[in-house]
């Protein structure tokens, strides 16, 4: 079996005190206002005032993103320095959570033994678990089948004025968005619905969460026939795999649902090549789950949560579902297939029919589910759809805390009619393209019942063409850190 290098997991220590600590590098922090954090003091009177010079001299600017690197001319304490810009706006969690991100990344081209870093002392401690995540988040890449990855990952990370606590936490959320990452960025040959399930039992043993796992017979027992359809061309049969996490007593639970399609060919009605290059990251949605559910136990968190992820793979077979097909979901409504490529509403009406079983307060899907919803609001936006303002703005108000852009899409009555079939229930597809991501979303609430839910489309955000500074390419573990905020904060 192929084998991926293990997810990097580097030595997270908190320190006292900086100087005292060997290290390859030491990491500082500078904001454009240009007065230099007490870490930058110690390193400027060791270098008989050299930092303070190349700062006054505008050789460092303390822009947001400059990164800094120089070998230290003194030769006591650390032998290099990174200075990280941190601009002239709020310190903020994302701004913690991209730092930490990015320094890892920069100092990458070597293999470092120990980073020590000092970003703690610039930052609110109510960022220093971001900065923390940010730090393990930077430590994966997509390349992960590379014998010699080139991105290197230090051994040890000091952090400096940082709780334990803070250490703790950002640990927990960085390996979660890690684990995210890592289902996703596994091409379709290893993750597939029975290996995805398989591989969620393994990350949840001996955890808090409880894994059941439906097999295919017990999707026809159970009469998830639109999961089943959207499986059917594939010789790796579709699975639902559920995840109960239970910190919360006897409260009803909070439900999160992912679309789990572990590659989208686009069945019959079949993508072109460039389109199905990186379709193995349709089950991003899944993988969210997977990570925030990993989270949310991790931290321990004081609520009852249930995960929902349906995994299938959409492929092209004799046994594929067809065009004119009438599917009879578990919910009894009926879907008329105009599209098989428009294959994660199917899947999603039966998890979500699931879903609502265990009567969840408030339901949350996530979904790479239309390019639509990327021409409405480009790569780096999840849209959001909902039945309720208030779970909605909760949502919002949690990314909003974590730096994750989200926007709101409307759900207007009238895009009702555009799914309405004149054979079944309601039809896969709207009216042409127009509004596409709003169509799926209203084909979604069919199958939510009276549930507060909302629908995140992460087409977009799920998985980037480009790196940037703080992460590399494909899957980015999009709104993990904001669905465990979510579930912390929730009054719902
Ligand atoms: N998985 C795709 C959506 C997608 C596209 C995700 C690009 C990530 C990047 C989804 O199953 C799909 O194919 N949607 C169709 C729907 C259409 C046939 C109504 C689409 O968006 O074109
Ligand atoms: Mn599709
Ligand atoms: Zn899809």
């Amino acid at each position: 079996m192929l084998d991926s290098n293990p997810i990097p997991s580097p030595e997270l220590l908190t320190v006292t005190e900086i100087l005292e600590q060997k290290s390859d590098v030491l990491v500082a922090g500078l904001t454009e206002e240009g007065s230099l954090s007490s870490t930058l003091d110690m390193m400027d009177n060791l270098t008989g005032g050299w930092v303070k010079r190349l700062v006054d001299e505008g050789e460092i600017r303390g822009k947001s993103g400059e990164l800094t690197l120089l070998a230290s001319p003194a030769d006591t304490g650390p032998r290099m320095l990174l200075i990280v810009g941190l601009g002239s706006g709020e310190l903020d969690r994302d701004l913690a959570f991209e730092s930490g991100a990015m320094l890892v990344r920069r100092l990458g081209d070597r293999q470092r033994e120990t980073v020590a870093v000092a970003l703690g002392e610039s930052f609110p401690r109510t960022t220093h678990d971001a900065l923390v995540a940010g730090a393990l988040s930077g430590c994966e890449q997509q390349a992960i089948y590379q014998s010699e990855p080139a991105q290197r990952v230090p051994e040890k990370i000091l952090f400096y004025g940082v709780s334990q606590e803070s250490l703790q936490r950002g640990s927990a959320i960085g390996e979660s968005i890690n684990q995210t990452r890592r289902l996703v960025n596994e091409p379709p040959a290893v993750v597939f619905p029975e290996s995805f399930a398989e591989k969620a039992s393994s990350l949840f043993e001996g955890s808090s969460v409880i894994v059941e796992v439906w097999d295919e017979q017990r999707l026809i027992a159970e009469g998830c026939r639109a999961i089943l359809a959207v499986g059917a061309g594939s010789s790796k049969s579709p699975r639902l795999l559920i995840l109960r996490y239970n910190g919360g007593g006897s409260e009803k639970p909070l439900a999160l649902v992912g679309k789990g399609v572990t590659f989208d060919s686009g069945g019959l009605s079949l993508k072109p090549s460039a389109g199905m290059l990186d379709m193995k990251c349709d089950m991003a949605g899944a993988a969210t789950v997977v990570g925030a559910m990993h989270g949310i136990a991790k931290l321990g968190l004081k609520r009852n949560v249930i995960g929902f992820c349906g995994l299938a793979e959409n492929m092209v077979s004799g046994d594929s579902y067809k065009l004119g097909d009438v599917i009879e979901t578990r919910s009894g409504k009926t879907i008329e297939i105009h599209n098989t490529d428009a294959e994660g509403r199917v899947v999603l009406a039966d998890t979500l029919d699931v879903a609502i079983q265990h009567e969840p307060r408030a339901m949350v899907d996530l979904a790479t589910l239309t390019g639509a919803c990327m021409v409405a609001l480009g790569t780096d936006i999840a849209g959001l759809m909902a039945n309720d303002q208030g779970v909605c703005d909760e949502i919002q108000a949690a990314a909003e805390i974590e730096g994750e852009p989200v926007w709101q899409l409307p759900m207007f009555d009238l895009f009702d009619e555009k799914v309405k079939s004149k054979v079944a229930d309601i039809k896969n597809v709207g009216e042409g393209r127009w509004g596409g991501a709003i169509t799926a979303a209203k084909f979604l609430e069919n199958f939510v019942g009276d549930v507060p839910w909302v629908h995140i489309d992460i087409a977009g955000p799920a998985f980037a063409d480009g790196a940037k500074p703080s992460r590399d390419a494909g899957a980015t573990g999009v709104m993990v850190r904001s669905l465990i905020r979510w579930v912390e904060n929730s009054d719902i």
